[in-house]
């Protein structure tokens, strides 16, 4: 089964943001990022976590940071390839971002992911995540 999410033309260069709820019953924020036009699809959906720390990569304020077709971690600078969702700088070096599938078919994104199912546009209602690590709670 398929869901539309939105129009290609939606699909800014600061991205746009959804929410999921994953196979874990957890909700997760999902972001359409456009991919070089030459690329098929020209757009691609990547999980909301940078690879190196649980941070967003779409913040509210500002979406996805992008510059040459490379998304930018907003707290640390690794850069990852924005079709490939590979990073070949920065603390999340060699690494690839957590991608949801998609297609695209006359100009609309549609979600195809077995795995989650669409809640909503914008962010997660969970609020609990947006703690920079989890584990920085802890003390000894
Ligand atoms: S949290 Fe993204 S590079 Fe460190």
């Amino acid at each position: 089964m398929r869901y539309r999410i939105a129009s290609v033309a939606d699909v800014r260069k600061d991205g746009y943001l959804f929410t999921v709820r994953d196979a874990h019953g957890e909700e997760t924020e999902v972001f359409l990022i456009p991919c070089d036009e030459n690329e098929k699809p020209p757009v691609q959906a990547w999980v909301n976590n940078c690879t190196h720390e649980q941070q967003r990569l779409y913040r509210e304020e500002i979406g996805v940071v992008t510059r040459d077709g490379e998304i930018i971690c907003p707290k640390h600078g690794s850069t990852f390839d924005s079709c490939s969702g590979y990073c070949d700088s920065g603390e999340a070096a060699e690494t690839t971002l957590l991608s949801v599938e998609i297609e695209v078919e006359d100009g609309q994104v549609y979600l195809t992911d077995d795995d989650v199912r669409f809640l909503h546009d914008g962010p997660s209602d969970d609020d609990d995540d947006d703690a920079p690590d989890s584990t920085s709670h802890l003390q000894l």
